[in-house]
């Protein structure tokens, strides 16, 4: 069983989402404000639809927080929908005299066909109402508290778009966060940005989408989070899965991912060495060093399933929007009969939202590991724990130096 763990409810046009997120320590420092800022982020990018311009999404925090700090019970979180106003009949929970005509046309690439066959259904729309990557909102709540509890280890995970169709981000660089969260795509290269833009502006006038790449980069994370031992406890699966099970995602990387399937070993490990800043002085900031380093990180932070000490990074494929503002072929359930795909209000291109949820995602699986490693139920006593592990690191107390 997970240390972290979260469920959500909701559909996207009902009344609102919600998130039980359990496993949290007592005595961190949680606000609404703080989920809220998180959720403003998913909100953003251009390429959404007129739906992100109803809703403001801001999170109720309903228990498991008092006077500013969790209290080590579950907490529980409701984000109401504002368009939930105008979807009331459609979306009624009662039973209703007059029900909507029931939509029977799916979507090629969308949850439609197989779930409204799996759960026999005679109308799509309950399908598209849980498919639909509203629900990512309760997550990205759940992953700021998974986000607050890392920052007192001092681990920040952030996101940028690496490509967005054929536009893409080429080359090693330095990467400006400040100028990749007012990018209104989350790209860290103003022209590239313009291209990207031009290109949604493109596939907007043609009713057709375009998908991309995010990456994810995590920094500070300890070495030794996950384990090499069992299939389910390897760091680099359960963020694979994490991540994969974003809407819309097709492909998880993990450092240079499939580029090392090309190199031969040489060329592809990443060469260990000794730390030179530790050689230098008795210092906080060389306590701060581990005692040895990669020369580089083709490894993506994760070896044998356990986080190096290097800095995570993780590439997600996000396939194109399914709803065609110029629709696909498809049949009508009812008939059988050849017809076009249904297509209401829909976004073009969610590769920027898709990486602050996957940056939501990350935070709760390294969450789900510091939980494992260090353990504890308030957080005074996790922080020991870690403190206790670093020393044992950073000062060389370990039984391979006292050998
Ligand atoms: C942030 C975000 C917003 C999305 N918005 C839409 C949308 O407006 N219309 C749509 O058809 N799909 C949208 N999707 C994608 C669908 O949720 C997803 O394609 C669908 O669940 C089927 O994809 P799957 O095969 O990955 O599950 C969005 C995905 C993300 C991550």
């Amino acid at each position: 069983m997970r240390e972290f763990r979260f469920t959500t409810a909701g559909e996207s046009h009902g009344k609102g989402l919600v998130a039980i997120v359990e496993g949290v320590v007592a005595g961190l420092p949680l606000e609404a404000e703080y989920v809220n800022k998180e959720l403003k982020r998913r909100q953003a990018g251009y390429g959404r639809g007129t739906r992100m311009e109803i809703e403001n999404d801001e999170a109720e925090i309903i228990s498991g927080v008092r006077y500013g700090l969790t209290i080590g019970s579950p907490i529980a979180l409701f984000i109401p929908n504002r368009d939930w106003q105008n979807w009331q009949e459609i979306m009624s929970v009662a039973p209703v005299e007059k029900e909507a005509e029931p939509i029977t046309h799916p979507r090629p690439g969308h949850a439609d066909l197989a779930g409204v066959t799996k759960y026999n259904l005679k109308d799509i729309r309950p399908i598209m109402e849980r498919a639909s990557a509203r629900e990512t909102a309760a997550r990205v709540a759940a992953g700021a508290i998974a986000k607050r509890f890392l920052q007192q280890f001092g681990i920040v995970i952030h996101s940028h778009t690496l490509a967005v169709g054929e536009h893409r981000l080429e080359g090693v660089r330095t990467i400006d966060w400040g100028q990749v969260e007012v990018s209104l795509l989350r790209c860290a290269d103003a022209e590239l940005e313009r291209e990207m833009m031009a290109a949604i502006d493109k596939a907007r006038a043609d009713g057709d989408t375009l998908g991309g790449v995010f990456e994810l980069i995590a920094i500070g994370v300890p070495v030794g989070l996950g384990s090499h031992v069992g299939w389910e406890r390897r760091l680099d699966g359960r963020i694979a899965q994490a991540i994969m099970s974003i809407n819309a995602v097709k492909g998880v990387e993990i450092g240079s991912g499939f580029a090392l399937a090309r190199l031969s070993g040489s060329q592809a490990h990443d060469i260990i060495e000794p730390n030179p800043s530790l050689a230098t002085a008795e210092n906080e900031a060389t306590r701060q060093s581990l005692p040895w380093r990669h020369a580089s990180n083709r490894a993506g932070g994760i070896e044998g399933g356990m986080s190096n000490g290097e800095e995570i990074v993780i590439r997600a494929a996000v396939k194109p929007i399914a709803t065609l503002a110029n629709p696909l072929p498809s049949i009508d359930l009812r008939s059988g009969e050849m017809a076009v795909a249904h297509c209401e209000r829909s976004d073009v291109c969610v590769v920027p939202a898709a990486g602050v949820i996957g940056e939501a995602m990350l935070a709760i699986v390294l969450t789900d590991a510091c939980l494992d490693k260090f353990g504890g139920d308030n957080l005074k006593e996790t922080l020991t724990n870690y403190h206790n592990y670093l020393n044992r690191i950073l000062l060389g107390e370990n039984e391979l130096s006292n050998n």
